[in-house]
């Protein structure tokens, strides 16, 4: 575990300089690629760990057959790299739209090559080397560096997502709560989720609070990557609709039951679509196995995992939804 996380920072830190130096020279200036501010790329970072174990997996394989399926990784990993930053960060990190057989302007036959070639030189020259260098350096320095890095990638991501999602001019925070609670007002007038003011959810926080709080974040990201923003608050609100203090009381195993417990409740109030169900029955996930199958479901369920992070953490948070909001 320490050797694929120490692998992990050194193939991201390293992964950068290379950017950097083709970056720079091409441009004539100095250029900081990715979607981080610090000096690592999170795409070499995977791809070198993934190489690795492909590396190992695949020894003794004709080089064909190596090359056909370092195309394959390399490729799909930078596809996958590349729609994740534009759908969700906006950003398009690289564009290869000049360049011939390029689809979206995210992969390109040239650099696909590039990457093969250079997933060659790693499995036959760097790879062979690294697994003997890495076992005499010592666990200490390994723990440092490794986690050091993975510690600031962590920070910036965050950071990264605040500013993203989350940061908005106060007069534009002030229409955005405004739009909020006009969507929310059917729920929060309504008994069956007034009631969730008698109970503590987290530590002094009430579960009708948890449950405003998390409709509000996700409506934020669901606002911003453009998902069916009634749809994300609905479920959110009605999420956590149970009544028993599940730290004392409730089913045995409550943390993988209560989301079938909610959706039930849910439907003896209101009418839910397919989308509105699954939000409910998969905020848990990854703990309940199924995964979400809407992008709604899954922003809910890491803004539940989020906020509930949080309250648990020490020190004093910024409250979102204060009590004057919700008169
Ligand atoms: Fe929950
Ligand atoms: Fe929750």
């Amino acid at each position: 575990m320490l050797n694929l996380i120490f692998s992990f920072s050194l193939f991201s830190v390293l992964g950068w300089l290379l950017e950097v130096g083709y970056r720079s020279i091409v441009a004539k200036k100095f250029v900081n690629p990715g979607l981080l501010k610090g000096p690592y790329l999170i795409l070499y970072g995977s791809g070198g760990v993934l190489l690795g174990g492909f590396a190992h997996l695949l020894i003794g394989t004709n080089i064909f057959l190596k090359a056909l399926i370092y195309a394959l990784i390399t490729t799909s990993l930078e596809f996958v790299s590349g729609i994740i930053a534009l759908k969700l960060f906006n950003k398009k990190l690289w564009d290869y739209s000049d360049n011939k057989f390029n689809y979206k302007g995210i992969i390109c036959l040239k650099f696909s090559i590039y990457w093969t070639l250079l997933a060659l030189i790693f499995d036959y020259f760097i790879y062979p080397r690294y697994t003997s260098l890495i076992s005499h350096i010592p666990a200490s320095t390994k723990s440092i560096f490794g986690f050091g890095v993975l510690f600031c990638m962590l920070f910036d991501f965050s950071k990264l997502v605040q500013e993203h999602f989350f940061k908005y001019p106060k007069e534009e925070e002030e229409k955005l709560k405004k739009e909020f609670f006009h969507l929310i007002k059917p729920y929060i007038s309504h008994p069956a989720i007034l009631k969730l003011k008698d109970s503590y959810h987290h530590k002094k926080k009430t579960r009708f609070v948890h449950v405003v709080e998390v409709a509000y974040y996700s409506f934020l990201i669901a606002k911003k990557m453009s998902l069916d923003v009634e749809v994300t608050v609905k479920g959110a609100m009605l999420h956590d609709l149970f009544y028993y203090d599940w730290l004392r009381e409730g089913p045995r195993l409550h943390g993988f039951r209560h989301p079938k417990i909610s959706l039930e409740n849910a439907k003896k109030f209101f009418s839910l679509s397919k989308k509105e169900e699954d939000i409910i029955k998969k905020h848990m996930w990854p703990l309940t196995p199924t995964p979400p199958f809407y992008l709604e479901s899954l922003v809910v369920s890491l803004i539940d995992t989020f906020c509930s992070l949080r309250d648990y953490l020490p020190g004093e948070k910024k409250n979102i939804v204060i009590d004057r909001d919700l008169e």
